[in-house]
């Protein structure tokens, strides 16, 4: 049974990829420092899957805790989530944002080293294409992060090419995920922001049950069909579900490798609001507002180097994430703490 960490696991995409290994047969250990995440999701995890991964309470800035952790058991490979991850929030704390995803990264590393760990599934994004001139973007697009978070996305990056050309035996698979949203398909576990989100589907579904008393959509007169900003929306399963494919090919086209996880298709914010109301049966209020800035027009992956060297392909379109969404919100309308 393979061996694998998680850190960040009890976060939003790390729950939802700890089901994703357990249903296929990996002993799980989970690092979360808790600072954005409930460790109620373990016992959620428990519930769908019938095993509770092991949960160290453990910051990755802390040497010591994590050095503890790499002692008590050996791991095949890590996949790393743990990180900060609000694009505003770096701007006006870029020291905060620098210094929890990179030296927290760095201290992965070195124990990974340490401990013969060589193999790392790295949670990169799309904003590492920053304001991308054309869409679909591929891994070959120019990279121009346009925030203190993204370029800490970049930088990481850098650092685990430069790690990877020094130790022959190191494997990575940095994964550029595009817009990940939905919720697993039980109602069980979701999407559960701390305060109030910064990104549009928890808004929309926070609007539509009453939390937030309106979305705001940022603009309608970008050069789009319907005015309003066009991203590549991607189920969480379908992302999970990446992890695992990446695991199994890492290494097989060379020591370190960069993946597009999206659907290869761009949707509106007015049509997402529409196949949540038709999910849900309820209205979403809204108002348009002006556009937020930093936000581009139209952003969407070209998904094709990961459906051919990882077997990986996203099978679940909007109208399931809507649904699967509005589930989690309805049985769960104040999140995790509620319950
Ligand atoms: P999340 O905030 O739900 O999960 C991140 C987890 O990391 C949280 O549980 C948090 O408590 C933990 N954490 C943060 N700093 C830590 C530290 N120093 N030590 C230990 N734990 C720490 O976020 P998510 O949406 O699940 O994102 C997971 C990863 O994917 C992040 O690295 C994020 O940057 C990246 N990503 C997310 C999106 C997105 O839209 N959700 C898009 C692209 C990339
Ligand atoms: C944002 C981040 C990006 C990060 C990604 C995933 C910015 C500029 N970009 O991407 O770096 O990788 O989240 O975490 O913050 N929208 C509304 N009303 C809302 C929220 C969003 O209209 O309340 C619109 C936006 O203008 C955009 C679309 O919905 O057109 C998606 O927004 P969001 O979910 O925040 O994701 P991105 O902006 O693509």
């Amino acid at each position: 049974m393979p061996s694998i960490l998680v850190t960040g696991g009890t976060g939003y995409i790390g729950s939802h990829t700890c089901i994703a290994l357990i249903e296929n047969g990996c002993d799980v250990t989970v690092v979360d420092n808790l600072s954005n995440s409930s460790a109620a999701v373990l016992d959620r995890i428990k519930k769908i899957t019938g095993k509770k991964p092991l949960f160290h309470k453990v910051d990755l800035l802390d040497a010591k805790g994590l050095a503890a952790v790499f002692k008590a058991r050996a791991f095949d490979a890590v996949i790393h989530f743990a990180g900060f991850k609000a694009v505003s929030e770096s701007m006006s704390a870029p020291l905060d944002y620098y210094h929890n995803n990179i030296a927290g990264t760095l201290n992965l590393c070195r124990l990974m080293q340490a401990h013969d760990a060589s193999t790392l599934v790295f949670s990169s994004s799309a904003t590492v294409y920053g304001d991308a001139a054309v869409s679909p973007v591929t891994e070959a697009s120019p990279l121009a992060p346009a925030s203190p978070y993204g370029r800490t996305k970049l930088m990481i990056e850098m650092i685990l090419r430069d790690i990877a050309m020094s130790n022959p035996a190191f494997r990575v698979s940095l994964l550029r995920y595009f817009n990940p949203a939905g919720a697993h398909e039980s109602g069980l576990m979701g999407e559960d922001p701390r305060g109030t989100p910064n990104n549009l589907m928890p808004c929309i579904s926070q609007a539509a049950v009453g939390r937030l008393p309106r979305l705001n959509v940022f603009g309608n007169d970008y050069p789009t069909p319907d005015g309003t900003g066009i991203r590549d929306y991607i189920h969480v399963m379908d992302l999970a579900e990446g992890h695992l494919k990446a695991l199994e090919h890492i290494g097989r086209t060379g020591a370190i490798a960069a993946y597009n996880l999206g659907m290869g298709q761009g949707h509106s914010v007015l049509e997402l609001i529409a196949a949540f109301e038709n999910a849900s049966g309820r209205k979403v209020p809204y108002v348009f507002t002006r556009r937020r800035p930093g936000d581009v027009a139209v952003l969407y992956a070209d998904p094709a180097k990961a459906n051919a060297e990882l077997a990986w392909k996203a099978a679940r379109g909007i109208e399931t994430i809507c649904t699967d969404t509005w589930r989690w919100q309805k049985g769960n309308p104040e999140g995790y703490e509620g319950s």
